[in-house]
């Protein structure tokens, strides 16, 4: 979802102003004692106390050891950075290619109609690549191969753009309640995954429709759901009075894999499809509220679909908000609803294997105030039997993250009868914990994060890195550890660092980590609180929102955005960085996006060689249309909208990517 400003016209995110009802008061009250003496000091007390408290705190919240500087060049990146600019079209490093792999409405599943935004149908949507690409997977092909030519694209539809691809339907917001039944059939098929076979020939990219692992899945694919939650009451409804058979997913937004060769998609903002009356009046409409269920429903689903229509299914929401697992290689295969790993609006859950063999997923509930979170597989995953993984993200233990001073951090259990989730406070067993997992991660003292989003582990230093997008709405005293900043409108990187980080001893399980602030964003000398490496370059190095991230085989971050400041001439785009040494976070601008644009995905092939991108809303900005939208990116065909597209980054002389 797109992370526009809070003066935004269109995005459903202006509702985001978090539901957690208690966002906590940080360490802020504890703390500010302490500066306000230190104030004093500095002869910064009296009408400017405030201000400077908040600075003060800053500084110290986010001061960290530098690096110490070696000798050498700054960075080991090679390219040539951009200058921050906005644009209709999107741009790349000197030395590098973009290439088109595929756009919404290009046809994926055998029989699919060719594009033509004025004769859309749900058939057609549903044979043909969906909208609004967000997470990217690259699977080689054949399986096991280790391909970096060829390979299955998995690719997640967060949300549509109702405005762009609807005539007539008038701008932004107000365009998603304008829907007649027919549209809404589109909107539901252009919803989900798409599977797609890629291709490079001759150094360029292609997709393959028809291809034999082609597959897509939208809002009415049957699903199964496993773990805690499985059947319980409150996931059964007229439909399906087994709650264990839901149709669909839903804004799945990122995701990630498991190492037994699974992917996994995440539900997001579901809460935006439901509504009615019952959302206030129903025996679950506190648990409604603080996933943000109202009563009248961004979108106008639920006006010709029942489900989506509270007051008929009142269960239908507990049913997202979920991760899904599925088989790339299967078109056949039933994805699953893993509801072991709680229920929240998950940006993604990205794996990584413990020194015991055991997994952990690491995921951001990516609105302002939520938490972090891990889950921890009980068994090891076995290299030799892959069906005594099939099920293994039933069974563990769900962790949110508590930060503290100095660097410290705890993992909190959030474990039926553990602490404070006890049937006194409403949670009769563990499928009460994973359904109002937000609740129970309150209560268990859980810190409230600035919009936690894509959370990746390094591959070379083990580090796990934590986008936190960004929160306008943290007052001075709810600021506190990991997040150090009021009104942060440009948001920070945190890396956690587990015990053992970069060795095989490396202790994903633990309970216990370590913390620091790796990037706080915005630019140098003009917001305050920022804090890079060292000052980055003016032309292009200074990021704001960072969203999703992805890191190249030498352990060099690669971090996309979304919500720059387009009034201060910066668009969306991918920033890289060094994690270690002297370039570490001195971030460069390698490509940047077209205007209303984010940019999603980032995904290497094994041999760094191509970087997949998802290149999701262009043309979203405030008086966008159909008839007159703010971009027609990619095809620039007078008449028609833009098209959300996914790219492959080459370099022009086929070798890796930045070196
Ligand atoms: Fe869909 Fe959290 O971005
Ligand atoms: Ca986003
Ligand atoms: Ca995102
Ligand atoms: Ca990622």
């Amino acid at each position: 979802m797109p992370n526009k400003s809070d003066t935004d016209l269109d995005p459903p995110e202006i509702e985001d102003i978090g539901s957690n009802p208690a966002p906590g008061r940080g360490l802020g009250d504890m703390i500010a004692a302490r500066l306000t003496r230190r104030a004093a000091l500095r002869g910064l007390a009296g009408a400017g106390a405030a201000a400077a408290l908040t600075e003060a705190l800053v500084t110290e919240a986010i001061a960290q050891p530098m690096p110490v500087p070696m000798q050498g060049g700054p960075s080991t990146l090679t390219f040539p950075e951009l200058r921050h600019q906005l644009s209709q079209t999107q741009a790349v490093a000197e030395g590098y290619e973009a290439q088109m792999v595929i756009r919404w409405g290009d046809p994926v599943l055998e029989g699919a109609p060719a594009y033509d935004p004025k004769a859309q149908t749900k058939e057609a949507q549903a044979k043909q690549f969906g909208y609004n690409n967000d997470y990217l997977d690259y699977w080689p092909l054949p399986a096991g191969s280790g391909s970096s030519d060829h390979g299955l694209l998995c690719v997640n539809h967060e949300y549509t753009n109702t405005n762009l691809m609807f005539e007539g339907v008038g701008e932004g917001r107000a365009a998603r309640g304008r829907t007649n039944a027919a549209q809404v059939g589109i909107e539901i098929a252009a919803h989900g995954m798409t599977v797609v076979e890629v291709k490079k020939e001759n150094g360029t990219w292609r997709s393959v429709p028809g291809g034999r692992f082609n597959r897509r899945i939208t809002m009415e694919t049957p699903m199964r759901v496993s773990g805690p939650a499985a059947g319980h009451p409150r996931l059964q409804t007229r439909a399906d009075p087994s709650g264990t058979r839901v149709l669909g997913t839903l804004n799945n937004c990122a995701g990630g894999n498991t190492p037994w060769g699974t992917v996994i998609t995440a539900e997001e903002n579901f809460n935006n499809y439901f509504g009615g009356a019952a959302a206030e009046t129903d025996p679950q409409a506190e648990a409604y509220k603080r996933y943000g269920i109202q009563k009248d429903a961004t979108w106008s689903w639920g006006r010709h679909v029942e489900r989506f229509d509270l007051d008929k299914e009142p269960n239908e929401p507990n049913r997202f908000g979920w991760v899904v697992e599925f088989d790339p290689y299967d078109p056949e295969s039933v994805p699953v609803k893993r509801t072991a790993l709680g229920r929240f609006k998950h940006e993604g859950a990205t794996h990584a294997v413990s020194h015991d063999g055991r997994v952990a997923f690491y995921m951001g509930d990516d609105e302002r105030f939520e938490f972090l979170y891990k889950f921890v597989t009980a068994r090891p995953w076995n290299r030799d039997n892959p069906a005594a993984n099939r099920d293994l993200m039933d069974e563990g233990t769900l962790y949110v993250a508590q930060f503290a001073e100095r660097g410290r951090m705890r993992w909190l259990p959030l474990v039926h009868g553990t602490g404070p989730l006890t049937a006194e406070n409403g949670f009769a067993n563990q499928a009460d914990v994973v359904i109002e997992a937000r609740r129970a991660a309150t209560l268990a003292g859980a810190t409230p994060m600035d919009r936690p989003e894509d959370v990746e582990t390094n591959p070379v230093n083990g580090r796990v890195y934590v986008m936190l997008t960004n929160n306008s709405r943290r007052t001075p005293q709810q600021v506190g550890p990991a997040n150090a900043r009021a009104a942060n409108l440009h948001g920070h990187v945190v890396e956690v660092i587990p015990p053992g980080a970069g060795t095989p001893q490396v202790d994903h399980t633990a309970t216990e980590a370590r913390w620091e602030v790796f990037i706080a964003a915005g630019k140098p000398g003009i917001d305050p609180g920022t804090r890079y490496h060292r000052a980055t370059s003016e032309t292009g190095g200074w990021l704001s929102c960072p969203d999703n991230v992805a890191f190249d085989s030498k352990g060099r971050i690669w971090i996309s955005t979304d919500g720059a400041p387009v009034a201060a001439g910066i668009a969306d785009g991918i920033w890289a960085a060094d994690t270690d040494g002297y370039g570490r976070a001195l971030t460069r601008l390698f490509y940047q996006a077209p205007t209303g644009a984010e940019v999603c995905g980032p995904r290497f092939t094994p041999d760094d060689r191509t970087l997949f991108l998802a290149i999701q809303h262009p043309g979203e900005d405030p008086g966008s249309t159909y008839e007159r939208p703010s971009t027609r990116w990619p095809d620039f065909k007078e008449g028609e909208p833009p098209r959300p597209s996914v790219i492959a980054i080459v370099k022009k002389d086929g070798g890796e990517i930045g070196s």
